[in-house]
């Protein structure tokens, strides 16, 4: 990349952080994208594999995690990273009641931890504490108590060292963790598809993100699932799948479908939806969850399909619609003697917190502006600060949060420990009435959201999933006090 473009992106973004600008550096990157790389996948069309599964017996999972550089990824050695030589890591599978403990070391050149995305469990001490910091070398024991009525569902575990975030998850630190209780659907295959994306030069190593790309919020040109590049998933017609997807990507929001289905979402981000919902599309932003029940119609290959979608800096010239060709995730190839399934349930056990009095309502926004070092990622007008507390809640309420975004980009909160149910929100989306740890914040707007501070007292944080712009310092810390 010569330096000239850089400036001329510099220009634009110092100029005034207007939409022309945003557009325009968005552009500039797209050519980024098209032009770097040089990695050329091999082994795609491989059947899809799932990571290896680490079970509990008899309510506890003991594991040890080794995060280090050097992975086969997309069907090739490369010096990406992963957990115990896999990228993505083995998939974690406890159930309500369990205690799951985890051994992580630290085989990589810089400082890391562990963060359990969406666990209903303690932040303090050994649990899922975001402020812990595991030095190069060194390991340590974190122990997750999961309380005995937390939902089943999809989970997934990635790096949360402030400051290392994006570059962990890009390398490809991740796992999928899922909690495993009823109901029983009726499908033939349960997959875990965790979606990353990366960028690997011709000798498989990472690329470092440029600053607007950082900005911006960096997107792979490798978009992998289960770290494989365009894999086949097996299918028989009329028989069931659930499919758990996962966006583990950095800052990339996928609107997924399958050439000639509908998909059937049955859960949102770990919690399953009052009923099974017939979708053309899911969107997931970085960190969502969506499961779906697939059924293939008939024989022949479908493509599973990721439409690019404007994160904000488009909006207005393209009216929100997909920007570029869809990205191919996947082909189901779907083949033999059709069989019939039974029908999935009518109801589904869907996580409804109770109505309880709202005792609080406070406002809190992501900002971007300038500042003297370049473009300032904040919350609240302050960068992270792990030693301050943004906000004080008393255990046991339950608070109203106005969640606003004043800038031309999308940005993607999360909080955790405590799952939210979505109110409102500035662009008129349909809240779901079920819990979710994710939620897109549209540019120029506002979202309203519910959360029962009801357990699990302790201090974490909350951010924006454009992982880029949470190390950048768009985080805040909560502390629950009893
Ligand atoms: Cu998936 Cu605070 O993270
Ligand atoms: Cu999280
Ligand atoms: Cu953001």
């Amino acid at each position: 990349m010569s330096p000239k473009p850089i400036s001329r992106r510099r220009a634009l973004v110092l100029g005034g952080l207007g939409v022309a600008g945003l557009a325009a550096g968005a552009a500039g990157w797209l050519s980024i994208a098209q032009t770097g790389g040089g990695f050329a996948p091999d082994a795609s069309g491989a059947p899809l594999r799932q990571p290896s599964i680490l079970d509990s017996h008899g309510g506890r999972l003991q594991v040890e995690l080794t995060a280090a550089s050097g992975v086969r990824l997309a069907g090739r050695a490369s010096a990406a990273l992963g957990f115990n030589g896999t990228s993505p890591g083995p998939t974690l599978r406890v159930r309500p009641g369990d205690e799951l403990a985890v051994r992580l070391t630290n085989r990589l050149d810089q400082p890391t931890n562990l963060h359990t995305h969406g666990l209903r469990v303690s932040p303090q001490d050994d649990g899922d504490n975001p402020f812990r910091r595991i030095d190069p070398g060194a390991w340590f024991d974190y122990r997750y108590r999961i309380p005995p009525e937390h939902p089943a569902g999809t989970f997934w575990y990635h790096p949360h060292h402030h400051g290392t975030v994006a570059d962990q998850l890009f390398g490809g630190l991740a796992g999928a963790l899922l909690v495993d209780h009823g109901p029983d659907l009726p499908v033939t295959d349960d997959r875990v598809l965790l979606i990353t994306d990366t960028t690997l030069d011709a000798d498989g190593r990472v690329v470092a993100p440029g600053p607007m790309e950082r900005m911006m919020g960096r997107q792979g040109t490798l978009v992998l699932v289960n770290g494989q590049h365009q894999p086949v998933i097996p299918a028989t017609p009329g028989a069931t799948q659930r499919w758990r997807l996962i966006n583990g990507c950095v800052s990339r929001v996928l609107a997924i479908r399958l050439d000639g289905h509908s998909l059937t979402q049955v859960a949102l981000d770990g919690a399953f939806l009052p009923a099974p919902l017939p979708r053309d599309r899911v969107q997931l932003a970085p960190g969502n969850r969506v499961d779906v029940i697939v059924r293939p119609t008939g024989p022949g290959d479908y493509r599973l399909l990721t439409d690019a979608v404007d994160r904000g800096g488009l909006r207005g010239r393209r009216g929100g619609e997909a920007i570029s060709e869809p990205t191919t995730l996947a082909t189901m190839t779907s083949a033999g003697t059709p069989v019939s399934a039974p029908p999935l349930p009518a109801a589904l056990p869907a996580d409804i917190p109770p109505a309880g009095p709202v005792t609080r309502s406070r406002r809190t926004g992501f900002q971007m502006g300038m500042g003297a070092g370049g473009m300032r990622f904040t919350i609240d007008g302050r960068g992270f600060d792990p030693d301050r507390d943004d906000q004080i809640v008393r255990l046991g309420a339950t608070e109203d949060w106005t969640i606003t975004n004043p800038g031309p980009l999308d940005h993607p909160f999360h909080l955790h420990i405590w799952p939210f149910t979505v109110l409102a929100s500035s662009d008129d989306a349909a809240p779901t009435g079920t819990t979710q740890d994710v939620v897109p914040v549209p540019a120029g707007g506002w979202v309203r959201i519910r959360i029962p501070f009801d357990a699990h007292p302790g201090r974490t944080v909350y951010h924006c999933h454009n992982l880029d712009h949470e190390d950048l310092g768009m985080m805040a810390t909560i502390n629950v006090q009893e």
